[in-house]
């Protein structure tokens, strides 16, 4: 894979795609900084080569409409402390304005556009939106693996006009990835949590064909539990999927399933019923809000006794401590345990980042669908695009 490396970047426009689509907490501020943290490498190569930096990234799913709530000018503030230099802002991405400011720029200097997805070609990869967006630059580099596993115009409309290379965390993470998917050791345990079984339920079948476990955690679970007929009370679950779900083959001893739950009558971990039930007994009115003692016991044993742990999204309602609990006790049997682990998915990071647990994975991705895609066999449409 050609990256920033082989191609002269001095002096030139570089269109830099990166993921800074961080989480965000309850009340709309910015939840973590992991996506920055892992973005600074190639800025600050970029920096010193003297290229004129123009960064690209998304935000939420405004849905190709202006929504303040997920305009970039915070984002463009935390890079700037992060890099203790100036990031400059511009609230649009195409047009004249932007041309104007982008011709303005001196080497070295960096501008941080609006938000790709105020505009509903960013996601449709519209030709003439992702022209626009290359008509500012000479080159375009994508350090966004987050959201290489999209067909977008940022990630490849742009290919086709730009001479386009890989940024040195898209190289980091596919090479890293790609060595793990052609040489694991068994056995090889996926835990995969989160809330919706829709965006994961392909990752969910390729994985049974090829781990050895398959934990699954999060809402995600009770969809599943529901399509076997279990009662769930009025947990979250995706209705629409049930008829999916029951294509997945659901008996498989590798399918693990959680045998008990922390349940509660509201989301708010105030309330003093919240207490821990086996699975099928659980209310009408209640919610399963974390998995249980025994399913952490279960889960934890399988994992100390794997050698490889990939591991995606979260296994409780983890906005609210009361129901963090399952993905922190995991995550700690994780990491004493010293088997090597592969970790994704922005939630699930952003928390652990908050409680210190990230330090000891063997890899933590900044994707969440991009890493589970590529290490079930796909291809990334924003890697594949790259041209040089
Ligand atoms: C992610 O958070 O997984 C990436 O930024 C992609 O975001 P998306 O799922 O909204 O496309």
């Amino acid at each position: 894979m050609k990256t920033v490396r082989d191609i002269d970047v001095v002096g030139k426009k570089v269109l830099l795609r990166c993921d800074l689509n961080l989480s965000i907490n309850p009340g709309g501020s910015l939840g973590d900084n992991f996506r920055v943290k892992v973005s600074l490498p190639t800025i600050k190569y970029l920096i010193e080569k003297k290229a004129k930096v123009i960064i690209i990234t998304h935000f939420g799913r405004p849905g190709g409409k202006i929504d303040p709530a997920y305009s970039l000018e915070k984002i463009a503030k935390q890079l700037e402390k992060f890099l203790e230099l100036p990031v400059a802002f511009i609230d649009d991405c195409i047009g004249r304005r932007v041309k104007e400011k982008v011709n303005a720029l001196v080497d070295g200097d960096i501008l941080m556009l609006e938000n790709l997805r105020f505009y509903l070609g960013e996601e449709t990869d519209d030709e003439v939106f992702a022209k626009e967006l290359s008509s500012i630059a000479d080159v375009f580099i994508n350090d966004a693996f987050g959201v290489s596993h999209r067909a977008h115009a940022s990630t490849v409309g742009v290919t086709k006009f730009l001479p386009s290379v890989a940024g040195l965390l898209l190289e980091k993470e596919v090479n890293t990835l790609s060595e793990l998917l052609n040489n694991y050791e068994r056995p090889l345990s996926v835990v995969i949590g989160g809330a919706k079984i829709s965006t994961k339920i392909g990752f969910i079948q390729s994985f049974l064909d090829k781990a050895d476990h398959v934990l699954l955690g999060g809402a995600l679970a009770n969809t599943v539990l529901h399509a076997k007929g279990i009662a769930i009370g009025k947990s979250y679950i995706e209705k629409n999927m049930t008829e999916e779900v029951n294509k997945l083959t659901l008996t498989d001893i590798k399918l693990h399933l959680p045998v008990d739950a922390i349940v509660s009558a509201d989301k708010t971990g105030k309330t003093a019923d919240i207490h821990n039930d086996v699975i099928g007994k659980t209310k009408e009115n209640d919610l399963i809000l974390d998995i249980g003692e025994d399913t952490e016991r279960l889960f934890s044993e399988i994992l100390i006794n794997s050698k490889t742990i990939i591991w995606n999204g979260p296994l409780g309602y983890i906005e609210v401590d009361a129901f963090a609990h399952g993905t922190k006790a995991i995550a700690e049997t994780i990491l004493s345990s010293g088997v090597n682990s592969y970790i994704g998915g922005g939630e699930s990071i952003a928390y652990l980042e908050k409680n210190n647990l990230l330090d000891k994975f063997t890899h933590v991705s900044s994707g969440g669908g991009a890493m589970l895609e590529l290490l079930s066999g796909m291809t990334l449409p924003g890697v594949e695009a790259l041209n040089i």
